[in-house]
C-alpha cells in the first residue's frame, strides 16, 4: 500500500467526513455521488486509487440533501464495488452510525436479522475492515468476519459533562433500559458517579413505557446515557420518572441524535434540561434549537484511521489509562449545516 490514507464520502455525512479528513491533514478524495433520472445511485471515483489504503465514510442514516437511510446504504455499497474494481488495496468501511442495526435478532418468527444482511452485503461487496461507533449492540461486530473497530464516543462526552462540572457525587448516571447498563456504568466509572437504572416496556415498536427504577436519584442532577435517539420516547419517559423521585435536574448524553419524527418537539418540551449527542447524524439546525448540543467525534475517527494506517492500537484511544477528568479538554461543537 502506497502513501496517505485516501478519504471518500458519501452524501449522508459529508460535513463529518471533511472535519475527519482535515484533521488527517488531507483533501476529501475525489468522487461523484449523485443519482441518475430514474432514481439509481450514480457513483464514479475521480482519482487515481491504485494500491491506495481507502476509507469511505457513511453514516446509515438520513442525508441533508434529502437522501435517505436505503440511499446511503446503495452509495457506501457502490463506493466500495468502484474502489475495489479501481484497484484499492484495502477499502475500510467508515460507518459513523451503523444503521439496520435495532433488528439485531430475531424477537418473534418471520422476522429478517438487518444487522446481520448489513454485514453479509459490506463484506460481499469488498469491505475489508469496519469502523464504526456505539453499536446497538456490541455483539453486533460477530456478524462480520472481517475486523470491526467499534469506537466509542464516551471519552468526548464525558469530557463535556467534567467540562460542566457534572461528576462525581454531585451527579448520578442513569441507563434508560437494562440493555444500557454496561454503557452507563462505563460512564459512572470515568465520571466517579453512582448509578441508576431505568426498566421499561415496549408494548410495541416506537413505544415505551416505563415500570420501575433502581437506584437512588434523589437530590441530585441524573445524566441519562444512551446509544441513540431516535423518537425522543425512551429519554422523555425516563426523564419524566426521574424527576418524580425527586432528581434535581435531568439531562442526556448519547451517542447517536436521530431524531426520527416529532423527536425534536418531544424533547423540547420534555423535562430533559439539555440534550448532548455527536455529530455522527448530521443535525443541521442543532444552532437553532438551545437545549441541543452538537459535540464533534470527527479527531476520534480520525485517530483510529491513523493508526490503522499504522498498525497501531485503536483500543489505546479509550484505555482506562487516559486522564480521568482530563478538563483542560474541550470537544468542539460540530460543524453545522
Ligand atoms: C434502545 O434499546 C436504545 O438504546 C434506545 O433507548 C432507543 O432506541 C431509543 O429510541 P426512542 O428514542 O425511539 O425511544
Amino acid at each position: 500500500m502506497s502513501g496517505s490514507p485516501l478519504v471518500f464520502s458519501g452524501s449522508s455525512n459529508r460535513v463529518l467526513a471533511e472535519e475527519i479528513a482535515k484533521r488527517l491533514k488531507v483533501q476529501l478524495g475525489k468522487a461523484l455521488v449523485t443519482k441518475f433520472k430514474n432514481e439509481e445511485t450514480r457513483i464514479e471515483i475521480q482519482e487515481n486509487v491504485r494500491g491506495s489504503e481507502a476509507f469511505v465514510v457513511q453514516s446509515i442514516c438520513k442525508a441533508p440533501n434529502g437522501n435517505g437511510v436505503n440511499d446511503a446504504v446503495m452509495e457506501l455499497l457502490l463506493m466500495i464495488d468502484a474502489l475495489r474494481r479501481a484497484s484499492a488495496s484495502r477499502i475500510t468501511a467508515v460507518i459513523p452510525y451503523y444503521g439496520y442495526a435495532k433488528q439485531d435478532k430475531k424477537t418473534k418468527g418471520r422476522e429478517p436479522i438487518s444487522a446481520k444482511v448489513m454485514a453479509n452485503i459490506l463484506k460481499v461487496t469488498g469491505a475489508k475492515r469496519i469502523v464504526t461507533m456505539d453499536l446497538h449492540a456490541a455483539q453486533i461486530q460477530g456478524f462480520f468476519d472481517i475486523p470491526v473497530d467499534n469506537l466509542m464516543a464516551m471519552p468526548t462526552l464525558c469530557n463535556y459533562l467534567k467540562k460542566e462540572g457534572l461528576y462525581d457525587d454531585k451527579i448520578v448516571v442513569v441507563s434508560p433500559d437494562a440493555g444500557g447498563v454496561h454503557r452507563a456504568e462505563l460512564f459512572a466509572k470515568r465520571l466517579s458517579s453512582s448509578l441508576a437504572i431505568v426498566f421499561k416496556r415496549r408494548p410495541e415498536p416506537d413505544v415505551n413505557e416505563v415500570a420501575e427504577i433502581v437506584g437512588d436519584v434523589e437530590g441530585k442532577a441524573a445524566i441519562i446515557v444512551d446509544d441513540m435517539i431516535s423518537t425522543g420516547g425512551t429519554l422523555d419517559k425516563a426523564a419524566q420518572a426521574i424527576r418524580r423521585r425527586g432528581a434535581t435536574r435531568v439531562l442526556t448524553v448519547a451517542t447517536h441524535g436521530i431524531f426520527a419524527g416529532e423527536a425534536v418537539e418531544v424533547l423540547e418540551n420534555s423535562e430533559i434540561e439539555r440534550i448532548i449527542v455527536t455529530n455522527t447524524i448530521p443535525f443541521e439546525d442543532s444552532a437553532s434549537h438551545p437545549k441541543f448540543v452538537q459535540l464533534s467525534i470527527a479527531q476520534t475517527f480520525a485517530d483510529a484511521i491513523l493508526r490503522i494506517t499504522t498498525n497501531r492500537s485503536v483500543s489505546e484511544l479509550f484505555g482506562d489509562d487516559l486522564p480521568a477528568a482530563d478538563l483542560s479538554f474541550v470537544p468542539e461543537t460540530a460543524a453545522v449545516g
